[in-house]
């Protein structure tokens, strides 16, 4: 067995699925959305999600103020998308307004839900865990949606520490 920096040990988990919180910015009144690794099923009953988000994220902020967010699975025709909100602050750019989704009003929550994501889930948060530079945000799912057609983005290890290039995040499961 070699034993390693910790940060060698990451590159072994991909690919993963991304996932993208929308949250909502009350103050300048439009969504924000940033992807995540980070994220899981915590519970059934009731049904529960974790995604842990980084301190220093505008998202982190507005998840805090609002208590609510939609989580979603973007589809293969959104790398482009993925990208750009995971390479920008919703602090200084209108996420949805620099990107080709459409959205649509969801039941419970502010945020919107994506059209044609293969999962939209609408969340309240009902607990949070500060673990180290990241904060853990677990959501009960109130309302669920899928298309059956639509497929899921994976992400195969390139971004890491910050570093991302378009490229690398690929599009087959
Ligand atoms: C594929 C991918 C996975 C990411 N995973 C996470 C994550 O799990 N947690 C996190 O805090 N940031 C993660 N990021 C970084 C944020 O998406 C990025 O810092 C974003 O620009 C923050 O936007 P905001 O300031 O508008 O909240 C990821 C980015 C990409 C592209």
């Amino acid at each position: 067995m070699k034993e390693v920096n910790i940060s060698e040990v990451w590159k072994k988990k991909y690919p993963e699925r991304v996932v993208v919180a929308a949250s909502w910015d009350e103050k300048n009144n439009r969504p924000n959305f940033i992807p995540l690794g980070w994220f899981m099923q915590t519970s059934f009953s009731p049904p529960l999600v974790a995604i842990s988000v980084g301190v220093t994220r505008y998202s982190h902020t507005l998840l805090h103020k609002e208590k609510e967010f939609v989580v979603f699975f973007p589809n293969k025709k959104m790398g482009k998308e993925v990208y750009y909100w995971g390479t920008h602050s919703g602090k200084d750019v209108d996420k949805l307004k620099e990107s080709a989704v459409e959205t649509e009003q969801a039941k419970h929550v502010k945020p919107p839900l994506i059209k044609n994501a293969p999962i939209n889930l609408e969340c309240k948060v009902v607990d949070t865990l500060r673990t180290g530079d990241h904060t853990i945000f677990v959501g009960k799912i109130l309302a669920a949606y899928i298309e059956e057609e639509e497929e899921v983005i994976l992400n195969f290890g390139e971004y890491k520490f910050g570093g991302i290039k378009e490229q690398e995040i690929l599009f087959t499961p």
